[in-house]
């Protein structure tokens, strides 16, 4: 039998069949009426709900436009987030769990009319979502998510019968949910934005608001500034924190997704189970031909198996269940998860009412970043939501968050404890590195990551986190330094790739070597 191998790079499809235009850098100091940091689907959306009420928008990213999460997403357009529904009853009672649902099925809907009304062609179809466990111990939950479903309303079956031959015992259907391609579609909502006003700058990192209770400013690395009458920090992991302290309340996945072509047709309907390891499967159309995205593996970053690792399982759960043709694509995305499961989105503080987050989609960013989009241009246009208490960014509200939270903030301390401890001697010798290669060395006493490129040049960073200090490890598949605490990560060159951090890491001289 001949094996199908993995691509060797990591490339999203979504990227790989989009295109997205450029835009340019700011190079000025400019005002607007809400300034929004981050080109991904929450800021793209926005922008657009903005705009077609003629309020005069500009969004930033520190990156190209949809480079980021959303770039790398599943894209299941759906309001079944895993197992949630009877825990958001049991914690935050029925009204605000029929709310939650309420959001995800307006965005879902949102999403629809935006297609319908903007024609726009992103392979959008509907599918009904599957959450299934091949574990006995798992079928009452899925029993318990069923009768929460029905309280809420929710049209539903439960069945041992799906479409999709994979192992299973036990299987909760909600109807009509949707699939599509994110970046046709959000490229097709910019440029509409684009002609209602919308200005865009990307490459355009910003690193602090300037707080003036009626006009704030977002100041940018260059040192320019955008003063507002709102600002949105839709940047992933919010790239101002002034006393929030998001890094304790939310932690960062990492989660694999392999893209396959299959000697049989896709059955229809997309899954994900309720037990760990992840596995997640929904299918697209390449080139007339359905595309299976085979999706898990989800771990803390910093904290995982190398890279290859989870492909690999990935490759094996795919060749065990199904008739691969040929892997296609392979790719991984960043997510963040707040400690009560539940998205922070609205005022970042009753103290600066114009200062708007959206963050913590736990891998639900489809249908969480519409909801936020639809929210907070609420929050803006009409001065209220209906979802305001339920998301607010300032609020703890589940009680089990207390044991996460402490455990959450248990593995950080280790992992400083351990990085500082840490004496390199796991490492390779840096002699017997070889092109495409990194380690960890100490230079002058002091812990340095070192990485040779394919043509072997030598770049030398600090390790030491530019957040709070804790000490990055080596992501061989994705080339990049990882910061196990909260998730920051950096590229090889030191530059950052994901937050809280927003500084890069320092060089060393590679004459420090020799
Ligand atoms: Fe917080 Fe690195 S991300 S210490």
């Amino acid at each position: 039998m001949v094996e199908n191998h993995l691509p060797n790079h990591s490339q999203s499809f979504w990227r790989e069949t989009s295109t997205i235009p450029k835009y340019p850098s700011l190079d000025t100091s400019i005002q607007t009426e809400v300034g929004i940091v981050g080109g991904g689907i929450t800021g793209i959306t926005t922008a657009y709900l903005l705009s077609k009420k003629n309020i005069k928008v500009t969004l930033i990213d520190a990156n190209p436009i949809l480079k980021g999460t959303t770039g790398h997403t599943t894209a299941k357009i759906t309001a079944q987030h895993g197992l949630i529904y009877d825990e958001l009853i049991q914690h935050f009672g029925i009204e605000q769990a029929i709310l939650y649902y309420k959001a995800m099925d307006e965005a879902r809907q949102l999403i629809e009319n935006n297609i319908n009304n903007l024609q726009i062609d992103c392979d959008f179809c509907h599918e009904d979502a599957f959450l299934y466990t091949n574990l006995d111990s798992w079928q009452r939950d899925l029993e318990k998510e069923k009768d929460a479903y029905d309280h809420i309303g929710i049209e539903s079956e439960i069945t041992k019968d799906t479409p999709l031959k994979i192992p299973m015992k036990l299987a909760l259907q909600m109807k009509n949910q949707a699939l599509f391609h994110p970046l046709k579609y959000l490229s097709s909502l910019l440029e509409e934005s684009i002609r209602n006003g919308l200005t865009v700058y990307e490459n355009t990192v910003a690193v602090d608001i300037e707080s003036d209770r009626s006009n704030p400013s977002i100041i940018t690395k260059d040192g320019h500034r955008i003063k507002c009458d709102y600002i949105i920090a839709a940047s992933h992991f919010p790239f101002y924190d002034r006393d929030s302290f998001y890094f304790t309340r939310m932690y960062a996945e990492r989660a694999y997704v392999l893209a396959m072509q299959s000697k049989e047709k896709y059955p229809g309907g997309m899954y994900i189970n309720a037990e760990s390891p992840t596995r997640s499967v929904r299918t697209t159309t390449w080139k007339g031909r359905d595309l299976w995205l085979i999706s898990g593996e989800n771990h803390k970053t910093g904290q995982g198996k190398p890279m290859h690792e989870h492909f690999k399982a990935l490759q094996s759960f795919t060749n065990e269940n199904f008739a691969v043709a040929s892997y296609d694509f392979r790719w991984s995305a960043q997510d963040l998860t707040t400690l009560d499961k539940v998205p922070y989105i609205g005022c970042m503080k009753k103290s600066t009412p114009n200062i708007l987050v959206a963050t913590g989609y736990r891998k639900w960013g489809m249908t969480n970043g519409t909801a936020a989009a639809n929210m907070l241009t609420n929050i803006i246009v009409n001065k209220a939501s209906e979802y305001t208490k339920l998301f607010d960014p300032a609020g703890f509200k589940a009680d089990p968050t207390i044991k996460k939270f402490v455990k959450t903030n248990t593995d950080t301390a280790k992992h400083m404890v351990k990085g500082k401890l840490d004496n390199t001697n796991n490492h390779l010798d840096i002699n017997q590195l070889q092109a495409d290669q990194a380690t960890v060395t100490r230079i002058n006493g002091n812990r340095a990551g070192v990485y040779k490129d394919k043509k072997n040049q030598i770049y030398i960073v600090d390790t030491t986190c530019t957040h709070l200090k804790c000490e990055v490890e080596w992501n061989s598949g994705e080339r990049s330094w990882d910061c196990p605490c909260h998730g920051s990560r950096f590229s090889y060159t030191g530059e950052v790739l994901n937050g809280p951090a927003n500084k890069p890491l320092k060089h060393i001289d590679p004459n420090k070597l020799k």
